[in-house]
C-alpha cells in the first residue's frame, strides 16, 4: 500500500513547487493537494501534473474540519505538509479577520484532525499497519521568517549583512503585521499539540521567497510585470527594508528533506544568507527586465515611485539556517543573480499565466491599493 502524503495549499506559490517535486520524486506514494483555490490559488501552476495516475487535486477549505476528518479517514493519509495560508503582509492589514481565521483554524482543524486520525493508530501510517516496519505519521508545517519581528539594521549604508544579528530558532517570537502574528499563532498551536498530545509534529520558518508562479501582490512578480509595462513602481517608505531571499525550488527541496528526515518537535530555519535592500533589488530587477527586452540601461528607472510606507513595515529579516545545514545538509543551490535571471525570464516568457491571474478580480485589489 502507497503512503499517502496530504499537500494543503498545493495550488498556491511555494505548495505547487512542493506538489511538483514530491509527485516527480516519490512514485512510491499517493500525494493528495487540497486547495480551496483562493485569489492565490491556481490550478494552472500544476498543469504538467495534474495527469499523473498518483495524484489527485481536493477543493476544500482546510477550516472544514469535518469535511478535513473525513478525508483523511477515506484516503488513510499518512503524512500532512501544510502551506496553506493567506500570504500578504498588505492584505492582512485590511482584512485580519480572513488571517485568523484560515492561518490559525486551519491549522488547528488540520491537527485536531491528524490527531484524531493517527492517534488510534499509535501515531503510525496506514500502510505500515499490518508490517514489522513501522513509518511513523507526521504533521509538517511551513512557516515564515517574520514570526520572529524585525532585526536592527546596523550598517545599511555598507555591504550585507546588514546588521549583526539573525533569526535562529531560539529567537523569541515577536511578530508585528496580522499576517505574521497569525503565523506565529499557527506555530504554538503545533507545538502545543506536539507536547500535550505527541503528534509528530515539524516546523520550518523560511525566509522570502521568489521565483515562478508567485501571484503579482509580492514585491518581485509584482515589480517584473510592472515594469515590462511601464508602469510605476511603488516602493514602501525609502525603500531600505532589508529582506533574505531564497529561491522557491531550494525551499521546496528544503521542505522534502525536513519532511523526511527532520526530528519530531523540531524547528528549522530556512534562508539562504542572501540579504538584499528593497532598493537595491528593485534596481537589479529594472536593469535585467530591460536587458532582457532590449531596452537602453537605465530606460525603466524613472518609474521608480516612493510612497507611504507600509503600516508597522518590519525593517530587516535575516535567516540562519546553520542548524538546517549542520544536522540534514541542505544548502541552496542558486546563486542569487541566476534565480533573479530565471524568474525574470519565467515571468517575461509566461504573459499568458500573468494575463490570467491579473484578470478579473485583481485589478479592483490594484487600483485600491496603488492608484
Ligand atoms: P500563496 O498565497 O501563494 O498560496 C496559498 C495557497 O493556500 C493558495 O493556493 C490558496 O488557495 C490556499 N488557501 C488559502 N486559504 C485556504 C483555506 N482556508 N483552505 C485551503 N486552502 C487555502 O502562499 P505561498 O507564498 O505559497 O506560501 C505558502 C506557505 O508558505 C504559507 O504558509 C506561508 O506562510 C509560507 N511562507 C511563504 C513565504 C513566501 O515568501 N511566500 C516564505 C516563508 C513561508
Ligand atoms: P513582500 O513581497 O510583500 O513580502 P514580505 O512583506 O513578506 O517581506 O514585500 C517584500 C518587501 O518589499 C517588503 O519590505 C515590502 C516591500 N514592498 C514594496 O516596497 N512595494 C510593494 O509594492 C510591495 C508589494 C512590497
Amino acid at each position: 500500500m502507497k503512503r499517502t502524503i496530504l499537500i494543503t495549499g498545493g495550488a498556491g506559490f511555494i505548495g505547487s513547487h512542493v506538489v511538483r517535486l514530491l509527485v516527480n520524486k516519490y512514485p512510491e506514494y499517493r500525494i493528495i493537494n487540497v486547495d480551496k483555490l483562493t485569489y492565490a490559488g491556481n490550478l494552472a501552476n500544476l498543469q504538467d501534473i495534474e495527469d499523473r495516475p498518483d495524484y489527485k487535486f481536493v477543493r476544500l477549505d482546510i477550516c472544514d474540519f469535518d469535511a478535513i476528518c473525513q478525508l483523511m479517514k477515506e484516503e488513510k493519509v499518512d503524512g500532512i505538509i501544510h502551506l496553506a495560508a493567506e500570504s500578504h503582509v498588505d492584505r492582512s492589514i485590511k482584512d485580519p479577520f480572513t488571517f485568523a481565521r484560515t492561518n490559525v483554524m486551519g491549522t488547528l482543524s488540520l491537527l485536531q484532525a491528524a490527531r484524531l486520525c493517527w492517534e488510534p493508530l499509535g501515531w503510525h501510517c496506514h500502510s505500515e499497519k499490518h508490517s514489522d516496519v513501522r513509518i511513523p505519521c507526521r504533521l509538517y508545517h511551513v512557516s515564515a521568517d517574520e514570526v520572529y519581528g524585525a532585526l536592527a539594521l546596523d550598517n545599511p549604508g555598507g555591504e550585507p549583512p546588514y546588521g549583526s544579528d539573525f533569526f535562529r530558532e531560539d529567537t523569541a517570537y515577536n511578530p508585528h503585521s496580522p499576517y505574521s502574528a497569525s503565523k506565529a499563532a499557527s506555530d504554538h498551536f503545533v507545538r502545543s499539540f506536539h507536547d500535550t498530545y505527541g503528534l509528530p509534529t515539524v516546523i520550518s520558518n523560511c525566509s522570502n521567497n521568489y521565483g515562478p508562479y508567485q501571484f503579482p501582490e509580492k514585491l518581485i512578480p509584482l515589480f517584473i510585470n510592472n515594469i515590462r509595462h511601464g508602469k510605476p513602481l511603488p516602493v514602501y517608505g525609502k525603500g531600505e527594508n532589508v529582506r533574505d531571499w531564497l529561491y522557491v525550488e531550494d525551499h521546496a527541496r528544503a521542505i522534502d528533506l525536513i519532511f523526511h528526515e527532520g526530528k519530531d518537535g523540531e524547528t528549522y530555519n530556512i534562508g539562504g544568507f542572501n540579504e538584499w535592500k528593497n532598493i537595491d533589488l528593485i534596481k537589479t530587477m529594472i536593469r535585467t527586465v530591460d536587458r532582457i527586452l532590449g531596452n537602453p540601461e537605465g530606460h525603466s528607472l524613472p518609474l521608480i515611485t516612493f510612497v507611504q510606507d507600509r503600516a508597522g513595515h518590519d525593517l530587516r529579516y535575516a535567516i540562519d539556517s546553520t542548524k538546517l545545514k549542520s544536522e540534514l545538509g541542505w544548502e541552496p543551490s542558486l546563486q542569487f543573480e541566476e534565480g533573479i535571471e530565471k524568474t525574470v525570464r519565467w515571468y517575461l516568457d509566461h504573459q499568458d499565466w500573468m494575463d490570467n491571474v491579473t484578470s478579473g478580480e485583481y485589478q479592483s485589489y490594484y487600483k485600491e491599493m496603488y492608484e
